[in-house]
């Protein structure tokens, strides 16, 4: 094993020379809620240096050739349990709270296919976790110090989904509506809706809840004070390398 000593390779060690998890925050939402937005004001938010944002689009599994022909035509469940692979988000979602290196999928939207490459991440003082189903599987739900609901209303949803789809996703107006009518919505009702009663907190409107991501952020720097974690002055002395896994 090499030892690199360098920022940025976790894990992170408190003034008393023990090892401080990453506070993992798990947000939750129906598609097109602003769960990416919300993340990306808690980062922006956040006075900590490393951060990890992990999405549930990285862990949809690879189609057989029937199953890309059903996509094509709409008729491809995605918003089914049954189109993740839990298994690789557990053990990925594992190993970044035990501060290791994962090589994650990239999902590409237009081809419903995993591109060649993948991205590595490593584990963080922060990471935050969000998809459509974060909170349905119990393992996965255990493993969040924290779970945010984006709350955003049914109509708002499809509007962005349907400007979004069309323009970065490859697809058509009549597909779209399909999709949404006989499978996302569907979905929300039941793999979705019901698990809200797992959140800390919801976050009505999404993004643009100035409040909820401020009271989010609060809460997440009081956690990681208590875990020993020195905010942004102090920092650049807490960490000290660690053996890449
Ligand atoms: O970004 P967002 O949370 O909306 O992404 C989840 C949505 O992506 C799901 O509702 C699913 O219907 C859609 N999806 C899709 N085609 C894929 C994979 C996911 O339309 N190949």
């Amino acid at each position: 094993t090499r030892t690199i000593y360098t920022a940025g390779r976790p894990p992170w060690y408190n003034s008393a020379g023990q090892q401080v998890e990453p506070f993992v925050i798990g947000i939750c939402g129906g598609s097109a809620s602003g769960k990416t937005t919300v993340a990306t004001k808690i980062i922006e938010s956040l006075d900590v240096p490393w951060v990890t944002l992990l999405s549930m689009d990285s862990f949809y599994k690879v189609l057989n050739e029937k199953q890309h022909d059903m996509a094509a035509r709409n008729e491809y469940n995605f918003d089914h349990p049954d189109a993740f692979d839990f298994e690789l988000l557990k053990t990925t979602l594992q190993r970044l709270k035990e501060g290791r290196m994962v090589e994650v999928p990239i999902y590409n939207f237009v081809t419903h296919s995993r591109e060649s490459r993948t991205k590595t991440m490593y584990g963080a003082n922060v990471i935050i976790f969000e998809g459509i189903l974060t909170f349905y599987n119990v393992d996965v739900l255990k493993m969040c110090d924290m779970k945010v609901f984006v709350d955003t209303d049914a109509d708002v949803r499809l509007a962005r989904r349907l400007r979004r789809d069309i323009s970065q996703r490859g697809r058509d107006l009549e597909g779209v509506l399909k999709q949404y009518s006989t499978m996302v919505q569907p979905a929300f009702y039941y793999y979705i809706a019901p698990f809200m009663v797992h959140a800390d907190i919801i976050v009505p409107r999404g993004g643009e809840n100035e409040v909820a991501i401020e009271l989010i952020v609060q809460h997440v720097h009081t956690q990681l004070q208590l875990r020993g974690f020195k905010l942004r002055e102090k920092l650049a002395h807490s960490y000290i390398g660690q053996p890449l896994p």
